[in-house]
């Protein structure tokens, strides 16, 4: 008989499921390294478009290996005109992750080599989800208000060319590159909620555009990706607060959460924060709101101290603490944040979708099937009596 391991409702923590070549994480040391890079290196070092090479293909790219895989993604842009036909009919208030997650398999719709199962193919799909993601999330910013989607700009890369579409101006050269040092610091982050999401879609044989949205879907929670935006609610509601520690006590004491602190993996600061908190510092400076960054480090001293007197130390920042003042500096409209980290992430998605179709660390693909103790009502085999509809009993309701 198969061992049955006692690890049920405790949302998987410290269950191993799979092998994976992709990343690595020490969440003790507050370590991330992907394909074998430390994250501190490939921040300061790389750009998003090499670190999506590095995530997809296993090692990093030579020159000439770079400059067609920028090329592939630039010519990628382009969204087929009945997405924008459909993006118009979206209702005006449609979140931007709902529109995105929504949009993901109408692209499907149109792509060729939707069902090929080679490796070659999925890594065209990739690249064609790397190239619209940020196309997609801007074009729906301009329609929301009531702007006309603009074209790209070939001489841009996709963190410059997705400011200048949304904002509709060229983007000062530093932020743009700040962003594309968000993008690396977000790619990949080994079994995380919305990648798991994604490969257990397609261990169903199921396509690569099917995971994507899926991890799109689990993205948007308030406990993963959606966080970012929840982060940037809070700064705004206590900008003008003069008593934090008050503030975060009776948080904490009606069961609320400090967004952006804690995490599933890391037990000390998360590597990606201490990048992001020196970028909202370092930005904030530039653009004369150094108050974002100022407040983010008041709820983090607050909010440490907090957690310890309540015997948690291991509640420390996350990545989205920091990244929220970022992108409101950027001008990163709140309910965009979490879609910025969906135009990094899905190189990610993309990777672990492909390791797991094609077992790149496993001897052969296997379906996810967990198992669930079944808890509900119970009659024995046979089953519970089923009474005729007409004769079943009316039901109190309390009022
Ligand atoms: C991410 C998160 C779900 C990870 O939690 P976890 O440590 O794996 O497990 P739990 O959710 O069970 O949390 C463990 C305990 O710490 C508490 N805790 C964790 N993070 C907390 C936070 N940010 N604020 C307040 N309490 C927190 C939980 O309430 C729980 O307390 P309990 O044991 O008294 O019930 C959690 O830290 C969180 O909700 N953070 C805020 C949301 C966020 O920033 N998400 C983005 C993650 S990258």
């Amino acid at each position: 008989m198969a061992e049955t391991l006692n690890v049920k409702n405790l949302g998987l923590r410290g269950v191993t499921v799979a092998d994976t070549k992709i990343s690595f994480i020490d969440g003790e040391k507050g370590v991330l390294i992907y394909r074998g890079y430390r994250i501190e290196q490939l921040a300061e070092e790389s750009s998003f478009m090499e670190v999506a090479y590095l995530i997809l293909n296993g090692h990093l790219p030579n020159e000439k290996e770079l400059q067609s895989f920028e090329t592939e993604v630039g010519k990628e842009r382009q969204l087929p005109e009945y997405v924008y036909e459909v993006l118009k009919k979206y209702p005006e208030k449609a979140a931007p992750m709902d529109v995105l997650q929504a949009s993901i398999p109408l692209l499907a719709m149109s792509d060729p080599n939707l069902h090929e199962e080679t490796r070659e193919a999925h890594v065209k799909m990739a690249i064609r989800l790397i190239a619209h993601i940020p196309v997609l999330v801007a074009a729906w910013y301009r329609i929301r208000e009531g702007l006309e989607p603009l074209p790209s700009d070939d001489a841009l890369s996709l963190s410059e060319n997705f400011l200048w579409q949304l904002h509709g101006k060229l983007p000062d050269e530093e932020m743009a590159r700040d962003l594309d040092t968000c993008l690396v610091l977000h790619a990949d982050h080994t079994f995380n909620a919305s990648t798991f999401a994604c490969r257990e879609v397609v261990s169903t044989r199921a396509h690569m555009y099917a995971g994507v949205a899926a991890g799109i879907g689990a993205l948007s929670g308030s406990l993963h990706g959606g966080a970012n935006a929840q982060v940037m609610k809070m700064l705004l509601a206590l900008e003008s607060e003069k008593n934090i520690d008050r503030w975060i006590k009776n948080e904490l004491n009606s069961g609320g959460r400090v967004m952006g602190m804690g995490h599933a993996v890391y037990k000390t600061m998360d590597p990606r924060a201490r990048f992001l908190k020196d970028m909202a510092a370092r930005l904030g400076r530039k653009t004369g709101q150094e108050r974002w960054h100022d407040l983010s480090t008041q709820i983090e001293k607050c909010g440490l101290e907090e957690f310890k007197k309540r015997g948690k130390t291991n509640i420390q920042p996350n990545v989205d603490f920091y990244s929220a003042p970022v992108y409101h500096i950027m001008g990163i409209p709140l309910d965009f944040m979490t879609p910025i980290f969906a135009m990094s992430r899905v190189s990610g998605w993309c990777a672990h979708i492909i390791e797991e179709k094609f077992a790149e660390a496993q001897e052969k693909p296997a379906l996810y099937r967990p198992k669930a103790e079944y808890v509900g009502q119970y009659c024995g085999l046979s089953g519970c009596t089923y009474e005729p509809i007409e004769t079943r009993e009316d039901r109190v309701t309390e009022e």
